[in-house]
């Protein structure tokens, strides 16, 4: 070709995708964007602070509370996998959680990344599939002897390890990483609801379990695959190498305890979850197979492991930080304890609390919520748009674009919480009267456990767990940060504090 010529195309294809990236730039309304590549640059600038950028994203767009983005400029992608729509309105919320909750699933790409791990279970299926799997857990989780099994599991974990493994640690006058032994208590738990097996990874030498290990290391490497383009990660399991090999190589760990469990509570039924699906038939009206067995339970223990302790780390630490909300919960414990075991303190320490003592901490459930509020578990969360639609504050979404919804903005929006938001308050939570809990009129402006149809099934189980373990650790002890430790966030889809919770303990003198 000539040069001249060469030299006319280039202009013009140039030009044409200038013209064309004013048009789309024009429509946006969130972070600057750059040709080609978005607002690639902007997000890995704030990598270390995501939330907080994109919170800071939604205050500077006023009250309404949503944005748009794009990540990849070029024809044909914009709208599509670059295209981000970024809300923490309420409305919007609920209308894609809960009024037009089938235009907005998980997606396929969600699915993809998560299939190898997850299958189809119910964390990561949508339509028939899933709501078969939501109705028969849903009738589980309302039971009331699942609660009492979730009970006993926390209370044997707290007494004979928990309380030993502080206790310890005080004498030696050493700190603890309290988010490392939360992890481990909530993992255990876990398990022990799900397949009636405690691991037990809380024990005083602080084991490595082959399995916790395994699970760990596929839902890192499974992340991953969001992260970058579908046909990268497809083609590393191809070639069975990087990320994919070491994926595989857990998944097979995972999968043989997975089956082995199977295998056991075929033989010795309990109260657990997998024993509870083993009785259940699907659609055809046939008992599961082992392998849809093991992906349901491994589901469950996905959805219920990291979620509370990564809760009770950030509960643990803002009450360090607000001795006032500290006494009063104290205080609460005490009252409820004096009532129920009389004024010996011994026999308040004696035991953990037992599931109608737990129900009566109304104070420690505000301040729970109040921690959610400001440190959700999830801090945000996708959904794939199926149709072209438009949110109820009149934004277009583009049918194959994604939608964020920040969990984590919407407890920090002065429009929506208020001149105060920013603060620990749990009274926020209370009625006026100050003795009974009190959730918001608008559900969606508190979104830590999801809302609409796919709820989070574990809600009840989860405050019962969080209040049984702040309570046997609050009552006993006093906490401090261990001196130079840094509380920050780490970037992941759960909020974890990066660098752990070193913490010292010291035996608190009782009221
Ligand atoms: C503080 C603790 C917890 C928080 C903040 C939490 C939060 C959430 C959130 C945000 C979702 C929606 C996730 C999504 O669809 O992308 C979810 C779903 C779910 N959670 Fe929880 N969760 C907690 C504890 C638990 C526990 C302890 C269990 C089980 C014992 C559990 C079981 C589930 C299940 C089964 C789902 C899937 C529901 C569905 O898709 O239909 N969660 N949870």
């Amino acid at each position: 070709m000539e040069p001249l010529l060469l030299f006319y195309g280039i202009a013009a294809a140039v030009s044409v995708y200038a013209f064309w990236f004013h048009l789309l730039a024009r429509q946006l309304t969130g972070p600057k964007v750059w040709p080609i590549v978005g607002s690639l640059p902007f997000l890995f600038v704030n990598r270390w602070r995501i939330h907080d950028w994109i919170a800071s994203n939604l205050r500077s767009t006023g009250g309404a509370c949503t944005y748009q983005t794009c990540t990849i400029c070029l024809p044909f992608l914009a709208r599509k996998q670059g295209f981000y729509t970024v809300t923490c309105h309420p409305k919007n919320i609920e209308h894609i959680l809960r009024t037009r909750f089938d235009n907005y699933p998980k997606g396929p790409h969600w699915q993809a990344a998560f299939h190898d791990l997850l299958g189809q279970g119910i964390f990561n299926s949508d339509g028939e599939t899933w709501l078969i799997q939501r109705k028969t857990a849903a009738l589980e989780f309302t039971t009331r002897t699942l609660r009492q099994a979730m009970a006993r599991w926390v209370n044997r974990t707290i007494k004979n390890r928990l309380w030993c493994i502080l206790d310890k640690a005080v004498k030696e006058n050493r700190a603890v990483d309290l988010q490392d032994l939360l992890l481990r208590l909530t993992f255990d738990n876990i398990c022990g609801l799900t397949f009636g097996k405690d691991p037990e990874t809380l024990s005083p030498e602080l084991p490595e379990n082959p399995f916790a290990m395994a699970f760990d290391i596929a839902t890192e490497r499974t992340l991953y695959r969001l992260l970058y383009p579908g046909f990268l990660w497809r083609l590393e399991k191809f070639l069975g190498i990087g990320a994919e090999r070491r994926l595989k190589q857990c998944l097979e760990i995972v999968e043989k305890y997975m089956n082995d469990a199977v295998e056991a509570r075929k033989g010795d039924p309990s109260d657990d979850l997998l024993s509870r699906f083993m009785k259940k038939r699907d659609v055809s009206g046939n008992l599961f197979a082992t392998p849809v067995l093991q992906r349901i339970a491994l589901n469950f223990v996905l959805a219920g492991r990291d979620t509370s302790s990564v809760a009770l780390s950030w509960f643990f630490w803002l009450v360090m930080n607000h001795p006032e909300v500290e006494q009063k919960i104290v205080g609460e414990i005490s009252r409820v304890l004096g009532e129920t075991r009389g004024n010996d303190r011994q026999k308040w320490l004696e035991e953990p609390l037992d599931f109608d003592e737990a129900d009566r901490l109304v104070y420690l459930k505000a301040a729970l919520a109040e921690t959610l509020r400001l440190y959700p578990s999830v801090p945000e969360d996708f959904k794939y748009v199926v149709q072209d639609d438009v949110l109820p504050d009149g934004t277009f979404v583009p049918a194959g674009s994604t939608v964020t919804y920040s969990i984590y903005s919407v407890g920090r929006m002065k429009t929506i919480w208020g001149e105060d938001c920013m603060e620990f308050r749990p009274e926020r939570w209370l009625t006026p009267e100050g003795d009974k809990f009190e959730a918001p009129k608008d559900g969606y402006k508190f979104v830590a456990f999801n809302g609409g149809p796919r709820t989070c099934l574990g809600k009840d189980l989860a405050y019962l767990q969080m209040k049984s373990v702040a309570s046997a650790v609050l009552l006993r002890y006093r906490l401090s940060l261990a001196a130079g430790h840094r509380v920050e966030q780490k970037m992941s889809l759960t909020l974890f504090m990066k660098k752990g919770l070193r913490v010292h303990m010291h035996p608190r003198a009782l009221p």
